[in-house]
């Protein structure tokens, strides 16, 4: 479980010179991620501040990139997640593999008390500073997920990077940038799995790509176009 060594929470945020530290960070410093006026590092993502907050940006040259408000929660997507995760107000809801925020924000607008948790240092960064000030309020741990199902919530949301497919349109860029920190291996999905369906009270729900096999054996499925969500219920 990588982020267990509180040192690993120290991703530097590269402040340039003159750059204002904006109050709405003060959150993200004690969360243990530490400014910086070095030089950033010569390849690859880092954190950076300007004007508007964190962004990420790329020692090779590729566009910044900040994830951005989650869409609104409408349409069929939304809808598909909510009849996964059976969202009412008040279920408790484990978004265990949060990324950019965005399907944990649909459960949460649709009633549930969500929390997240991010493993990527990174991703994390960006996440808190995304959820900042939102309504509604979502928690998000800096942890291996595997830390947080053992607390017992009713739904695990797991939603591991999908592995690539061929034939398939480039993702879109929030995705193609994931692809990039993270990589795009879930290797202990299948343990992850067993754990959450010991603790989850209701149920375990995982994305998948529409016609990726199934991680064990789901009770049901949400299918859709593009995406379904294999549906467990617990072991115990
Ligand atoms: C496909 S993305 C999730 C996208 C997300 N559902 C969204 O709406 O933006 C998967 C994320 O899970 C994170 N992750 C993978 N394994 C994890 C683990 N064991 N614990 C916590 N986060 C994990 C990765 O760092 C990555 O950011």
């Amino acid at each position: 479980m990588p982020p267990a060594d509180p040192a690993a929470r120290a991703a530097r945020v590269f402040v340039e010179p003159g750059q204002v530290f904006p109050e709405r960070l003060d959150r993200l410093l004690s969360e243990g991620f530490a400014p910086t006026a070095a030089q950033p590092p010569p390849s690859g993502w880092y954190l950076a501040l300007d004007r508007d907050g964190l962004v990420l940006r790329n020692a090779e040259g590729e566009a910044p990139f900040r994830p951005g408000p989650a869409p609104i929660a409408r349409g069929r997507g939304p809808m598909a997640i909510a009849r996964a995760c059976g969202a009412r107000t008040g279920l408790t809801v484990l978004d265990a593999m949060a990324g950019w925020g965005v399907d944990g924000l649909a459960l949460a607008t649709a009633g549930c008390a969500v929390t997240m948790t991010e493993s990527h240092p990174l991703v994390f960064a960006m996440l808190v500073d995304l959820l900042e000030g939102r309504a509604p309020h979502v928690p998000v741990e800096f942890q291996d997920a595997r830390r947080l199902i053992p607390s017992g919530f009713d739904v695990v949301y797991l939603d591991p990077m999908f592995e690539p497919r061929r034939k398939t349109a480039l993702p879109g860029r929030p995705m193609q940038v994931l692809r990039d920190l993270v990589g795009r291996d879930a290797p202990d999905l299948e343990e992850i799995l067993v754990l959450a369906r010991r603790h989850a009270g209701d149920r375990v729900v995982m994305k998948r790509h529409a016609h990726a096999r199934a991680v064990g054996v789901p009770d049901w499925r949400i299918p859709g176009r593009t995406v379904r969500f294999d549906v467990y219920r617990p072991s115990a």
